[in-house]
């Protein structure tokens, strides 16, 4: 089957894939995209891996149903928690992407012997995914991680560029786990609304990883690998549906895709 001209899936808990969202249409503005904002479930980092996995795999059947031919997991919590069974489950139906493994590729190529930092949710830090992907390289990077679970909350909020979130990041990043890094994965899509901020405490010192521009690039490979590329301008307009209303989530994705965005609710659950 011909299926260029369906749409991309792709899912968060929050306001965090939208990062992601952003980036793939710079990336890729001829594609069309069905956003999945999990809203009535947020924070994903502080979610069981079982509850994830369920989460994740009803949203599937959303976006499956909706003919995506290719979903992407844009939320590193669920990628931890979901990635391997949402392959499974999907199989041939759709591309399954995540946003993990084009971030460790990046870091692998980039800092071989290098020590590189990374911070995300409990989730994301427990599961230790970005360690063993990277391990299983063997290009001698050594990680350093840090669990960071006030800032997905915080960013969700509001709560950035402003002095809490300032003496929140700063704190963060002095603890010793992240002494001595070359770069920092900024491992929680939520967190690329604070890179500034980041880059601020470390003063050119330490590369801030940009993740979703790698994770884009490395859907756009995918898809022209697998020869599912859209050429031509969709004529639907992009399509975004959120479990339940919030004010932060309307707030964001008119910031980030203009005010006349729509959101369609859609509960998992009823
Ligand atoms: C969340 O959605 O709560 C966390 C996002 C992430 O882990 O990337």
């Amino acid at each position: 089957m011909d299926n260029k001209n369906q749409p991309i899936g792709i899912f968060d808990s929050g306001i965090g894939g939208l990062t992601v969202a952003k980036a793939i249409k710079e990336v890729l503005p001829q594609e069309r995209i069905v956003y999945f904002g999990d809203t009535a479930h947020l924070p994903y980092g502080e979610k069981s891996t079982a509850a994830l996995q369920a989460y994740a795999i009803k949203i599937c059947n959303v976006l499956l149903s909706m003919s995506c031919k290719m979903i992407v997991i844009a939320c590193n919590s669920a990628s931890a928690a979901a990635f391997d069974l949402v392959k499974e489950y999907v199989g041939s139906k759709a591309v399954v992407m995540n946003v993990i493994d084009p971030v460790v590729d990046y870091v692998v190529e980039h800092y071989p012997d290098q020590t590189v930092g990374l911070i995300g949710t409990r989730q994301t830090i427990s599961s230790n995914i970005y360690r063993q992907r990277i391990h299983h390289f063997q290009k001698g990077v050594s990680l350093k991680s840090l669990a960071t679970p006030l800032l997905a909350g915080m960013i969700e909020e509001g709560f950035h560029h402003n002095q809490i979130s300032r003496s929140v990041i700063n704190e963060y990043l002095s603890q010793k786990e992240l002494a001595d890094i070359r770069s920092l994965i900024l491992g929680c899509t939520h967190y690329p609304l604070i890179k500034d901020e980041v880059e601020d405490f470390y003063k050119g010192k330490v590369d801030v990883i940009d993740s979703p521009a790698i994770v884009a690039a490395a859907i756009k490979d995918k898809l022209l690998e697998q020869g599912i590329l859209r050429n031509q301008k969709p004529a639907r307009q992009d399509y975004f549906m959120v479990s339940d209303y919030t004010q932060s989530f309307e707030m964001s994705s008119a910031l980030f895709f203009g005010e006349s965005v729509q959101l369609n609710k859609y509960p998992l659950w009823e």
